[in-house]
């Protein structure tokens, strides 16, 4: 896969979405917009490649074509990697097993690691992005908001093979942000982040202006905005330093 066509439906009045966009894998795009703006929906119609049956009538295409109805569900799977905005586990498996098998069904053949050592990686992986570690014997269930989420940007930039990433709101989960988007992108991924985030936005190649449903603007991430994001980086390390500080009972 090389790229995939978003085709224009109509917003939440039914007026017209006029666009027809192309996302190639190496590129991350962000999605901007006020709450209920349509972010998540648009995330949602490019994992089911839509095909004019969702509540925007938009059209997903994958390297220019319709992918096949029978197809498209088995496709969707294999294509799209999604960080939806709630994420809880129900499966009783311990987080060891779990990687484990993820392991075994995806990216073992094609990498010459033990299994042993993946696992260990994404474990490993998984505690710089979150705070108080995970271990391989915990249960997925007894893992925190945080921990869960930091587990699965782990799982998906290491054991996942799929050629889209979906990522939205990773900013509530108390995780380091920025380290878990430049794990997640990809010279060989299509990624896409909803987010309220500026660092998170200017991190991104280009963004998606999205109001009352529709993509109302596609802006490409200027040099000065760069700068900006130099700046941003800064002033979020002092912020994260405070924040660690306090988090361990210091005072300032
Ligand atoms: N073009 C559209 N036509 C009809 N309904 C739409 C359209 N776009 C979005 N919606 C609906 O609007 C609601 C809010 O959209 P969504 O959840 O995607 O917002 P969001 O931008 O992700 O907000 P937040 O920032 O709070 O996560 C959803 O029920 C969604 O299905
Ligand atoms: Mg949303």
């Amino acid at each position: 896969m090389k790229y995939i066509t978003i085709i224009g439906g109509k917003d939440k009045e039914g007026m017209p979405e006029n666009i027809s966009l192309d996302l190639a894998v190496g590129t991350v795009t962000a999605l901007v917009g006020p709450t209920g703006s349509g972010k998540s929906r648009l995330l949602a119609d490019i994992e089911w490649l839509a095909q004019g049956d969702t509540p925007t009538g938009r059209y997903v295409l994958v390297d220019g074509f319709t992918p096949a109805s029978e197809e498209r569900f088995l496709t969707a799977g294999k294509l799209v990697a999604q960080l939806s905005q709630n994420m809880n586990f129900v499966m009783d498996a311990s987080v060891g097993d779990f990687l484990r098998l993820h392991a075994e069904s995806r990216a073992a053949e094609r990498l010459s690691r033990s299994i042993g050592t993946l696992v260990a990686s994404v474990i490993q992986q998984a505690n710089q992005l979150a705070g108080e570690p995970l271990t391989a014997d915990m249960p997925l269930t007894a893992l925190s908001g945080g921990q869960s989420r930091s587990l699965m940007i782990a799982d998906v930039a290491f054991l996942s093979e799929s050629p889209i990433v979906l990522i939205d709101e990773i900013e509530n989960a108390g995780i380091d942000r920025r380290s878990a988007l430049s794990l997640l992108i990809s010279k060989e991924k299509i990624v896409l982040i909803a987010t309220h985030d500026p660092m998170l936005t200017l991190m991104a190649d280009q963004r998606l202006v999205i109001r009352n449903g529709s993509i109302r603007k596609i802006l490409h991430t200027s040099s000065r905005e760069k700068d900006i994001l130099v700046t941003l980086e800064m002033r979020h390390r002092e912020l994260d330093t405070l924040q660690q500080a306090l988090r361990l009972g210091l005072e300032l």
